[in-house]
Protein backbone atom coordinates (compact mmCIF):
# COMPACT_ATOMS: atom_id res chain seq x y z
CA UNK A 1 0.00 0.00 0.00
CA UNK A 2 0.95 3.38 -0.64
CA UNK A 3 1.70 6.12 1.87
CA UNK A 4 -1.25 7.89 -0.08
CA UNK A 5 -3.46 4.84 0.24
CA UNK A 6 -2.20 4.63 4.25
CA UNK A 7 -2.88 8.14 5.01
CA UNK A 8 -6.35 7.50 3.66
CA UNK A 9 -6.86 4.59 5.89
CA UNK A 10 -5.27 6.74 8.54
CA UNK A 11 -8.36 9.90 8.30
CA UNK A 12 -10.97 7.89 6.95
CA UNK A 13 -10.83 5.95 10.23
CA UNK A 14 -10.52 8.93 12.19
CA UNK A 15 -13.25 10.47 11.01
CA UNK A 16 -15.42 7.38 11.46
CA UNK A 17 -14.69 7.96 15.24
CA UNK A 18 -14.92 11.33 15.48
CA UNK A 19 -17.17 11.52 18.64
CA UNK A 20 -19.02 14.80 18.10
CA UNK A 21 -19.40 17.34 15.43
CA UNK A 22 -16.09 19.75 17.17
CA UNK A 23 -14.13 16.85 16.54
CA UNK A 24 -14.94 16.24 13.14
CA UNK A 25 -14.66 19.96 11.99
CA UNK A 26 -11.21 19.71 13.80
CA UNK A 27 -10.68 16.67 11.56
CA UNK A 28 -11.73 18.47 8.44
CA UNK A 29 -10.00 21.56 8.98
CA UNK A 30 -6.52 19.28 9.62
CA UNK A 31 -6.91 17.39 6.20
CA UNK A 32 -8.98 19.26 3.58
CA UNK A 33 -8.72 22.95 5.55
CA UNK A 34 -5.98 25.72 3.57
CA UNK A 35 -2.87 24.72 5.85
CA UNK A 36 -4.92 20.79 5.92
CA UNK A 37 -2.54 17.45 5.12
CA UNK A 38 -5.01 16.74 2.28
CA UNK A 39 -4.32 20.12 0.33
CA UNK A 40 -0.59 20.45 1.19
CA UNK A 41 -0.54 16.90 -0.94
CA UNK A 42 -2.76 18.62 -3.84
CA UNK A 43 -0.54 21.37 -3.82
CA UNK A 44 2.58 19.16 -3.78
CA UNK A 45 1.05 17.98 -7.44
CA UNK A 46 2.42 20.87 -9.34
CA UNK A 47 5.94 20.22 -8.44
CA UNK A 48 5.91 16.64 -9.63
CA UNK A 49 7.31 15.93 -12.73
CA UNK A 50 4.93 14.36 -14.97
CA UNK A 51 5.70 10.97 -14.50
CA UNK A 52 4.96 11.65 -10.77
CA UNK A 53 2.22 13.58 -11.49
CA UNK A 54 0.35 10.56 -13.66
CA UNK A 55 1.18 8.23 -10.62
CA UNK A 56 0.57 10.37 -7.90
CA UNK A 57 -2.29 12.31 -9.65
CA UNK A 58 -5.27 9.79 -8.87
CA UNK A 59 -4.43 8.41 -5.47
CA UNK A 60 -4.26 12.15 -4.26
CA UNK A 61 -7.53 12.29 -5.82
CA UNK A 62 -9.03 9.31 -4.72
CA UNK A 63 -8.37 10.44 -1.24
CA UNK A 64 -9.42 13.90 -1.21
CA UNK A 65 -13.01 12.39 -2.10
CA UNK A 66 -12.56 9.62 0.48
CA UNK A 67 -12.28 11.96 2.70
CA UNK A 68 -14.96 14.65 2.00
CA UNK A 69 -17.21 11.69 1.75
CA UNK A 70 -16.48 10.27 4.91
CA UNK A 71 -16.68 13.66 6.66
CA UNK A 72 -20.37 14.03 5.36
CA UNK A 73 -21.27 10.60 6.42
CA UNK A 74 -20.33 11.00 9.71
CA UNK A 75 -21.49 14.27 10.02
CA UNK A 76 -25.12 13.12 8.96
CA UNK A 77 -24.68 10.42 11.22
CA UNK A 78 -23.86 13.07 14.26
CA UNK A 79 -26.58 15.47 13.42
CA UNK A 80 -29.18 12.50 13.66
CA UNK A 81 -27.68 11.39 16.80
CA UNK A 82 -28.16 15.22 18.11
CA UNK A 83 -31.39 14.94 17.07
CA UNK A 84 -32.42 11.89 18.89
CA UNK A 85 -30.66 13.20 21.85
CA UNK A 86 -32.71 16.70 21.89
CA UNK A 87 -35.86 14.64 21.30
CA UNK A 88 -35.29 12.57 24.42
CA UNK A 89 -34.58 15.57 26.99
CA UNK A 90 -37.33 17.16 25.13
CA UNK A 91 -39.94 14.41 25.94
CA UNK A 92 -43.74 15.68 25.93
CA UNK A 93 -44.96 15.77 29.53
CA UNK A 94 -48.30 14.00 29.08
CA UNK A 95 -49.38 15.14 32.69
CA UNK A 96 -49.07 18.79 31.57
CA UNK A 97 -52.79 19.96 30.82
CA UNK A 98 -53.85 20.29 27.19
CA UNK A 99 -54.72 23.62 25.28
CA UNK A 100 -58.13 23.81 25.27
CA UNK A 101 -60.18 24.15 22.16
CA UNK A 102 -62.63 26.22 21.60
CA UNK A 103 -65.49 24.04 20.65
CA UNK A 104 -68.96 24.88 18.91
CA UNK A 105 -72.49 24.16 20.67
CA UNK A 106 -75.65 23.20 18.81
CA UNK A 107 -78.22 25.72 18.26
CA UNK A 108 -81.58 25.15 20.80
CA UNK A 109 -83.45 25.51 17.46
CA UNK A 110 -81.64 22.11 16.06
CA UNK A 111 -81.63 20.52 19.33
CA UNK A 112 -85.48 21.21 19.64
CA UNK A 113 -85.86 19.53 15.77
CA UNK A 114 -84.33 16.90 17.14
CA UNK A 115 -85.82 15.81 20.24
CA UNK A 116 -89.21 16.69 18.09
CA UNK A 117 -87.65 14.09 15.81
CA UNK A 118 -87.02 11.45 18.71
CA UNK A 119 -90.46 11.79 20.06
CA UNK A 120 -92.39 11.29 17.09
CA UNK A 121 -90.04 8.36 16.08
CA UNK A 122 -90.71 6.44 18.81
CA UNK A 123 -94.98 7.13 17.54
CA UNK A 124 -93.61 5.93 13.94
CA UNK A 125 -93.74 9.21 12.18
CA UNK A 126 -90.90 9.62 9.48
CA UNK A 127 -89.26 13.01 9.26
CA UNK A 128 -90.33 14.92 5.49
CA UNK A 129 -89.00 17.48 4.00
CA UNK A 130 -89.70 20.56 0.92
CA UNK A 131 -88.35 23.43 -0.47
CA UNK A 132 -87.71 26.58 1.38
CA UNK A 133 -88.99 28.31 -2.39
CA UNK A 134 -92.08 26.81 -3.01
CA UNK A 135 -95.02 27.72 -5.64
CA UNK A 136 -98.19 29.37 -4.82
CA UNK A 137 -100.52 26.24 -4.97
CA UNK A 138 -98.59 23.98 -2.72
CA UNK A 139 -98.54 26.87 -0.31
CA UNK A 140 -101.73 27.94 -0.63
CA UNK A 141 -104.27 27.11 -3.24
CA UNK A 142 -103.94 23.13 -2.47
CA UNK A 143 -104.23 23.75 0.81
CA UNK A 144 -107.66 25.51 0.47
CA UNK A 145 -106.24 29.46 1.66
CA UNK A 146 -108.92 31.45 -0.86
CA UNK A 147 -107.21 33.72 -3.19
CA UNK A 148 -108.54 36.37 -0.31
CA UNK A 149 -107.08 35.14 2.67
CA UNK A 150 -104.84 37.83 4.34
CA UNK A 151 -101.41 35.60 4.48
CA UNK A 152 -101.51 35.81 0.77
CA UNK A 153 -101.09 39.50 0.63
CA UNK A 154 -97.80 41.38 -0.26
CA UNK A 155 -97.06 42.85 3.14
CA UNK A 156 -96.78 38.95 4.93
CA UNK A 157 -95.65 36.34 1.82
CA UNK A 158 -92.25 37.08 0.71
CA UNK A 159 -93.13 36.81 -3.03
CA UNK A 160 -90.41 36.10 -6.10
CA UNK A 161 -91.20 38.40 -9.19
CA UNK A 162 -93.34 36.63 -11.88
CA UNK A 163 -91.13 35.46 -14.46
CA UNK A 164 -92.47 35.53 -18.07
CA UNK A 165 -96.29 36.09 -19.17
CA UNK A 166 -98.66 33.57 -17.53
CA UNK A 167 -96.18 31.82 -15.45
CA UNK A 168 -97.51 28.89 -14.28
CA UNK A 169 -96.90 29.28 -10.64
CA UNK A 170 -95.87 32.21 -9.06
CA UNK A 171 -92.55 31.35 -6.58
CA UNK A 172 -92.13 32.32 -2.86
CA UNK A 173 -90.69 31.70 0.35
CA UNK A 174 -93.33 29.51 1.89
CA UNK A 175 -95.25 30.76 4.74
CA UNK A 176 -95.68 27.75 6.56
CA UNK A 177 -94.52 23.57 6.77
CA UNK A 178 -97.94 23.05 5.62
CA UNK A 179 -97.18 22.32 1.64
CA UNK A 180 -94.96 19.59 3.09
CA UNK A 181 -98.70 17.88 3.34
CA UNK A 182 -99.24 18.72 0.12
CA UNK A 183 -95.85 17.01 -1.41
CA UNK A 184 -96.72 14.10 0.93
CA UNK A 185 -100.31 13.02 0.07
CA UNK A 186 -98.81 13.61 -3.85
CA UNK A 187 -95.71 11.38 -3.50
CA UNK A 188 -97.03 9.01 -1.51
CA UNK A 189 -99.33 6.46 -0.91
CA UNK A 190 -101.22 6.38 2.37
CA UNK A 191 -101.11 5.77 5.51
CA UNK A 192 -99.15 9.07 6.14
CA UNK A 193 -97.09 9.53 9.51
CA UNK A 194 -94.90 12.15 9.07
CA UNK A 195 -93.69 15.62 10.57
CA UNK A 196 -92.20 18.52 8.52
CA UNK A 197 -89.72 20.55 10.45
CA UNK A 198 -88.18 23.39 8.70
CA UNK A 199 -87.43 27.13 7.97
CA UNK A 200 -91.08 29.07 7.27
CA UNK A 201 -90.32 33.23 6.09
CA UNK A 202 -93.47 36.16 6.80
CA UNK A 203 -92.68 39.67 6.45
CA UNK A 204 -92.70 40.02 10.49
CA UNK A 205 -90.12 41.86 13.26
CA UNK A 206 -90.52 42.19 16.72
CA UNK A 207 -89.38 40.18 20.07
CA UNK A 208 -91.35 37.44 19.31
CA UNK A 209 -91.58 37.50 15.33
CA UNK A 210 -88.76 37.45 13.03
CA UNK A 211 -88.66 37.26 9.15
CA UNK A 212 -87.40 33.49 9.13
CA UNK A 213 -88.67 31.21 11.94
CA UNK A 214 -89.27 27.51 12.20
CA UNK A 215 -92.29 25.56 12.25
CA UNK A 216 -93.15 21.35 12.60
CA UNK A 217 -95.94 20.42 10.53
CA UNK A 218 -97.81 16.98 11.63
CA UNK A 219 -99.72 14.73 9.50
CA UNK A 220 -101.33 11.59 10.22
CA UNK A 221 -103.73 9.95 6.87
CA UNK A 222 -105.13 6.61 7.66
CA UNK A 223 -108.40 4.92 7.88
CA UNK A 224 -111.27 5.83 10.86
CA UNK A 225 -108.41 9.05 12.09
CA UNK A 226 -110.54 10.55 14.47
CA UNK A 227 -109.86 14.16 16.73
CA UNK A 228 -109.42 11.40 19.66
CA UNK A 229 -106.08 10.33 17.80
CA UNK A 230 -104.90 13.58 17.48
CA UNK A 231 -105.30 14.94 20.87
CA UNK A 232 -103.84 11.62 21.92
CA UNK A 233 -100.53 12.15 19.58
CA UNK A 234 -100.64 16.05 21.09
CA UNK A 235 -100.26 15.21 24.48
CA UNK A 236 -97.97 11.96 24.04
CA UNK A 237 -95.96 15.01 22.61
CA UNK A 238 -96.01 17.39 24.89
CA UNK A 239 -95.31 15.63 27.24
CA UNK A 240 -92.37 14.12 26.40
CA UNK A 241 -91.44 17.37 25.31
CA UNK A 242 -91.68 19.07 28.22
CA UNK A 243 -91.08 16.03 30.37
CA UNK A 244 -93.74 16.50 32.36
CA UNK A 245 -97.08 14.43 32.80
CA UNK A 246 -99.31 17.19 34.19
CA UNK A 247 -99.26 18.94 30.09
CA UNK A 248 -103.34 19.46 30.00
CA UNK A 249 -104.32 20.39 26.58
CA UNK A 250 -107.73 22.07 26.19
CA UNK A 251 -108.86 21.45 22.37
CA UNK A 252 -110.46 25.39 21.45
CA UNK A 253 -112.96 25.61 18.25
CA UNK A 254 -110.67 27.50 15.97
CA UNK A 255 -110.53 27.90 11.90
CA UNK A 256 -107.95 27.17 9.11
CA UNK A 257 -108.92 26.85 5.70
CA UNK A 258 -107.06 23.25 5.35
CA UNK A 259 -108.43 21.86 8.68
CA UNK A 260 -112.37 20.67 9.39
CA UNK A 261 -113.48 21.14 12.36
CA UNK A 262 -110.00 22.79 13.46
CA UNK A 263 -108.77 23.13 16.77
CA UNK A 264 -106.29 25.79 18.31
CA UNK A 265 -104.74 23.51 21.06
CA UNK A 266 -104.18 25.52 24.13
CA UNK A 267 -101.70 24.13 27.49
CA UNK A 268 -102.14 25.24 30.94
CA UNK A 269 -99.28 26.98 32.47
CA UNK A 270 -97.98 28.98 35.56
CA UNK A 271 -96.09 32.29 35.63
CA UNK A 272 -92.81 31.85 38.15
CA UNK A 273 -90.12 34.06 38.48
CA UNK A 274 -91.00 35.77 35.41
CA UNK A 275 -91.31 32.65 33.43
CA UNK A 276 -93.66 30.91 32.10
CA UNK A 277 -93.65 27.02 33.49
CA UNK A 278 -95.88 24.25 31.42
CA UNK A 279 -97.85 21.94 32.96
CA UNK A 280 -101.29 21.80 34.99
CA UNK A 281 -105.08 22.94 33.96
CA UNK A 282 -104.66 26.21 33.33
CA UNK A 283 -108.37 26.73 35.35
CA UNK A 284 -106.63 26.27 38.19
CA UNK A 285 -105.44 28.48 41.19
CA UNK A 286 -102.39 30.84 39.80
CA UNK A 287 -102.67 29.17 35.94
CA UNK A 288 -103.50 30.18 32.84
CA UNK A 289 -104.33 29.18 29.09
CA UNK A 290 -101.39 30.01 26.83
CA UNK A 291 -101.80 29.57 23.04
CA UNK A 292 -99.26 26.91 21.57
CA UNK A 293 -100.27 25.21 18.33
CA UNK A 294 -103.02 24.74 15.28
CA UNK A 295 -104.63 21.65 14.66
CA UNK A 296 -107.34 19.86 12.76
CA UNK A 297 -109.05 17.30 10.73
CA UNK A 298 -107.47 17.72 7.52
CA UNK A 299 -110.30 19.17 5.24
CA UNK A 300 -111.94 16.80 2.77
CA UNK A 301 -111.55 19.09 -0.21
CA UNK A 302 -107.15 18.93 0.76
CA UNK A 303 -107.21 15.46 0.66
CA UNK A 304 -108.76 15.50 -2.73
CA UNK A 305 -106.53 18.24 -4.05
CA UNK A 306 -104.07 15.76 -3.56
CA UNK A 307 -105.70 12.86 -5.59
CA UNK A 308 -106.95 10.67 -2.86
CA UNK A 309 -110.46 9.90 -1.96
CA UNK A 310 -111.44 11.61 1.24
CA UNK A 311 -114.26 8.53 1.75
CA UNK A 312 -111.47 6.52 2.19
CA UNK A 313 -108.70 8.38 3.72
CA UNK A 314 -109.00 11.39 6.62
CA UNK A 315 -106.91 12.36 9.42
CA UNK A 316 -105.55 14.62 11.33
CA UNK A 317 -102.60 17.77 10.58
CA UNK A 318 -100.56 20.25 13.26
CA UNK A 319 -98.40 22.85 13.27
CA UNK A 320 -96.57 24.50 16.00
CA UNK A 321 -93.53 27.45 16.11
CA UNK A 322 -90.39 25.46 17.03
CA UNK A 323 -88.29 28.59 18.01
CA UNK A 324 -91.54 28.93 20.48
CA UNK A 325 -91.40 25.83 22.00
CA UNK A 326 -87.56 26.40 22.53
CA UNK A 327 -88.47 29.36 24.31
CA UNK A 328 -90.51 28.00 26.41
CA UNK A 329 -88.61 25.16 27.41
CA UNK A 330 -85.32 26.68 27.75
CA UNK A 331 -86.24 30.14 29.24
CA UNK A 332 -85.18 32.85 26.47
CA UNK A 333 -87.41 35.82 26.26
CA UNK A 334 -86.46 37.61 23.00
CA UNK A 335 -86.58 35.58 19.62
CA UNK A 336 -84.58 38.07 17.42
CA UNK A 337 -81.65 36.57 19.62
CA UNK A 338 -81.71 33.50 18.31
CA UNK A 339 -80.76 34.57 14.91
CA UNK A 340 -77.92 37.29 15.93
CA UNK A 341 -75.35 34.60 15.99
CA UNK A 342 -73.82 36.09 19.00
CA UNK A 343 -71.38 33.55 20.18
CA UNK A 344 -71.68 34.36 23.94
CA UNK A 345 -76.00 33.70 23.66
CA UNK A 346 -74.64 30.33 22.07
CA UNK A 347 -72.29 29.40 24.51
CA UNK A 348 -75.01 29.92 27.61
CA UNK A 349 -78.07 28.10 25.23
CA UNK A 350 -76.19 25.72 23.27
CA UNK A 351 -76.41 22.19 23.44
CA UNK A 352 -72.90 19.66 23.55
CA UNK A 353 -72.45 18.28 20.07
CA UNK A 354 -72.51 14.64 21.25
CA UNK A 355 -75.48 14.59 23.86
CA UNK A 356 -77.90 13.84 21.25
CA UNK A 357 -81.44 13.45 22.69
CA UNK A 358 -82.88 9.98 23.13
CA UNK A 359 -85.90 8.88 24.69
CA UNK A 360 -84.42 6.42 27.29
CA UNK A 361 -81.37 8.87 28.24
CA UNK A 362 -83.51 12.03 28.66
CA UNK A 363 -84.97 13.91 25.87
CA UNK A 364 -82.84 16.87 26.33
CA UNK A 365 -80.42 15.69 29.24
N1 LIG B 1 -99.93 26.35 8.82
C1 LIG B 1 -100.41 27.03 10.01
C2 LIG B 1 -99.64 28.32 10.20
O1 LIG B 1 -98.56 28.44 9.74
C3 LIG B 1 -100.22 26.18 11.22
C4 LIG B 1 -101.15 25.01 11.20
C5 LIG B 1 -102.40 25.08 11.78
C6 LIG B 1 -100.77 23.86 10.58
C7 LIG B 1 -103.26 24.02 11.78
C8 LIG B 1 -101.64 22.77 10.54
C9 LIG B 1 -102.89 22.88 11.16
O2 LIG B 1 -101.31 21.62 9.97
O3 LIG B 1 -103.73 21.80 11.15
O4 LIG B 1 -100.10 29.19 10.85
Amino acid sequence: MSDIQATQTRLVDDIRAASDLDALEALRVAALGKAGSVTALLKSLGGMTPDERQEQGPLIHALREAVTAAIADRKAALDAAAIDIKLAAEAIDMSLPADTAPRGSVHPVSQVMDELAEIFADMGFAVATGPEIEDDWRNFTALNIPETHPARAMHDTFYFPEVGEGAAQRMLLRTHTSPVQIRTMMSEAPPIRIIAPGRVYRSDSDATHTPMFHQIEGLVIDKGITLGHLKWTLETFLKAYFERDDIVLRLRPSYFPFTEPSAEVDVGYKQEKGRRIVGGHGDDDGHAWMELLGSGMVNRRVIANCGLDPDEWQGFAFGVGVDRLAMLKYGMDDLRAFFDGDLRWLAHYGFGALSVPTLSGGISA
